[in-house]
């Protein structure tokens, strides 16, 4: 069946002149049928230079929309229009104008998993993989409005000591791994190397050796000579980690860190998506122009790691 589905999906890329492009959490068969598997930054940059005229995202809608605004002249298809991201979803452009309001002079960047109209209310966005660098290359004597991703804006405080005024988002399926789940896993593969996501929280982050974006971890795995992982992310991740890496062992932090909307897109949804182009994400014309150049700073700061 999914050899079938499979097949019938590569006819159609090719006479639609389609790439797809995956996200690290989505379902393994997925992964498998992408052009390209990346975190945000990554598929960000693809989007950007793809000269293919349909771009299949299997992502979550933020993602799409940064696509279409990145590459405004393409057709974007999000196979599951439900598809979103919580996160993203908790902070408004009429929220974030109100506090822009309270601190005119700020400096605002945006966390890329924002909604196109809160993007374009952004100086700069950033990813989980080059927020550091590019936080710390903006002027010292300015104030800094980060959103929506409280803990992300918390680790950028505390790694380069500067002060901004975050947002209090988060997101859910990270929060679902907690302190104990690091014991825990440590206690039981004391040689493992804990690496986890900036969207965890604090309680994560102290007892944890390396904080990287998705892409940070399949590069950080490939070249080192340590055997074994304890992942502390959206699980989806492991099965890319696993088909690069055979001979190294790869331990979910926890079977809760699931996000649902990542999961909602399957084989059959990117079929139909090429057969019956939809769902098309388009971008208003006046939201693109701002969040385009808050997009494009973000893509020229690449991570140290
Ligand atoms: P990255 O893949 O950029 O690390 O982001 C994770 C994420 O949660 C995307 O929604
Ligand atoms: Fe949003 Fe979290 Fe899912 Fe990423 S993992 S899409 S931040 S809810």
């Amino acid at each position: 069946m999914s050899k079938e589905l499979i097949e019938k999906i590569n006819i159609l890329k090719e006479q639609k002149n389609a790439v797809i492009l995956a996200h690290n959490y989505q379902i393994g068969e997925v992964q498998d049928i992408a052009d390209f598997v990346g975190d945000s930054l990554g598929l960000s940059v693809q989007a950007a230079k793809t000269n293919a005229e349909t771009i299949v995202f299997c992502g979550v809608l933020f993602m799409a929309e940064t696509a279409a605004i990145l590459s405004p002249d393409k057709t974007v298809l999000l196979p599951e229009l439900h598809a979103g991201c919580p996160m993203a979803d908790m902070i408004t452009a009429k929220q974030l104008q109100e506090l822009k309001n309270s601190h005119p002079d700020a400096l605002v960047v945006g966390y890329v998993n924002t909604s196109a109209e809160v993007k374009a209310l952004c100086d700069y966005c950033c990813t989980s993989g080059n927020a550091l660098e590019l936080v710390d290359s903006l002027p010292k004597d300015k104030q800094i409005i980060f959103v929506p991703d409280k803990y992300l804006g918390q680790y950028v405080i505390d790694e380069l000591h500067r002060e901004m005024i975050i947002w209090p988002g988060y997101c859910p399926t990270h929060a679902k791994i907690t302190g104990d789940d690091v014991k825990n896993a440590k206690t039981q593969h004391p040689d493992a190397l804990v690496m986890a996501h900036p969207e965890c929280n604090e309680g994560v982050r102290a007892l944890s050796d390396k904080m990287l974006s998705t892409g940070q971890m399949i590069n950080f795995v490939k070249t080192s000579d340590i055997q074994s992982f304890i992942v502390a992310t959206e699980i989806g991740i492991i099965h890319t980690l696993g088909k690069q890496n055979p001979d190294k062992q790869f331990i979910p932090i926890t079977a809760k860190a699931i996000c649902p909307n990542m999961k909602k897109i399957t084989l059959e949804k990117v079929l139909w998506s090429l057969q019956d182009n939809k769902h098309v994400v388009t971008v208003p014309e006046n939201i693109t122009k701002n969040a385009k150049t808050a997009l494009e700073k973000m893509i020229e700061i690449l991570p140290k790691t």
